[in-house]
């Protein structure tokens, strides 16, 4: 792993060796928005699974449930499940961004590879209740995760090296942008709730900002076919738990290749003088954490409507 920031560097302590379990992810926070956003979006089938599934120990809600697979990292018997919530692409932001999924999760187990798992496992009736409600929440997770531009990027193991500054407190870049600026957004702007502030995204999906785009945030084109044809989430779930599966799951990739573009574009590309939560850089990440939370709601629905109603139903 080489450090290739190209401007601004600061210091970056680059552990040799094996990835360190990463903290933090979205924060909290963050997950459960990605889980509250898809609840309105879901179909009749998807909804009564959701709602039985989790029951009342998550209030019957994605939302809730979501920051889950976080909340186990420090239990021992988990280890297994630690690199499955990131897929370390091997590029060198912020000059050159990607994702590919042979060089990046070579020993088949990275969000990728989970997503596709659990994408299996959700819809496997031979499985026990309690395997069910964990395919569940894995997959109410990592379809958070893998629209975080860290968690597709090996780059300093994801930012968790790279000390910053946030609102003059010292902290790492993992941090500032999955937990800190969103727990200042949600006090800012949307009352300290997070219901809130999914409330709106899912509006601003169905009517405002994000409505235009909708449509498109659940197709994706092939990234194996040459002409690149338009795939949907629906030919992506249906050809993979068909029996003649082409290539597992296209648009998941698609989808880290889309953050991950996140890392060149803007991510890795701030002053290291900045303040990161009181400078500009607050106010331009604001917008794309909102637009990646807002499409992993979203796409999160169309996944388990295609799963549970047999189309995206949106
Ligand atoms: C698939 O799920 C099972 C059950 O949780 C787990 O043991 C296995 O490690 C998972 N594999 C991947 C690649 O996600």
């Amino acid at each position: 792993m080489t450090a290739s920031l190209t401007t601004g560097i600061l210091p970056l302590f680059l552990l040799l060796g094996s990835h360190v379990a990463q903290v933090s992810a979205w924060g909290s926070v963050g997950h459960q928005a990605v889980g509250y956003v898809a609840m309105p979006f879901l179909a009749p089938n998807a909804l009564s699974f959701v709602r039985s599934t989790l029951g009342s120990q998550y209030s019957q809600s994605l939302g809730p449930a979501a920051p889950w697979a976080d909340t186990i990292r420090s239990d021992d018997s988990y280890d297994w499940a630690s690199n499955l919530h990131f897929v370390d692409a091997e590029d060198s932001p912020p000059s050159s961004c990607s994702v590919v999924q042979s060089r990046d999760c070579a020993d088949g187990r990275c969000i990728l590879t989970a997503i596709a798992n659990y994408t299996s496992r959700v819809v496997d009736t031979s499985l026990s209740a309690t395997q069910t409600q964990e395919a569940l929440k894995f997959l109410d997770h990592f379809i958070g995760d893998i629209h975080q531009p860290l968690h597709v990027e090996a780059e300093a193991l994801g930012g968790n090296e790279i000390d910053v500054t946030c609102s003059g407190t010292s902290t790492n870049l993992h941090s500032v942008r999955y937990t800190r600026i969103i727990a200042k957004l949600v006090d800012d702007d949307y009352g300290n709730s997070v219901t809130t502030w999914a409330n709106s995204l899912a509006d601003r999906i169905q009517s405002g900002d994000f409505a235009d785009d909708a449509s498109s945030w659940i197709e994706c084109s092939s990234t194996t076919d040459p002409a690149r044809r338009k795939r949907s989430v629906k030919d992506d779930v249906v050809g993979f738990l068909h029996p003649r599966a082409i290539t597992p799951l296209e648009c998941p990739l698609e989808w880290a290749q889309d953050a991950n573009k996140l890392d060149c574009s803007f991510v890795f590309t701030y002053d290291q003088f900045d303040d990161l939560c009181t400078s500009s850089y607050y106010d331009d990440a604001v917008p794309l954490i909102e637009m990646q939370i807002a499409k992993a709601g979203y796409r999160l629905a169309a996944w388990l409507n295609v799963l549970f109603d047999g189309d995206t139903e949106l």
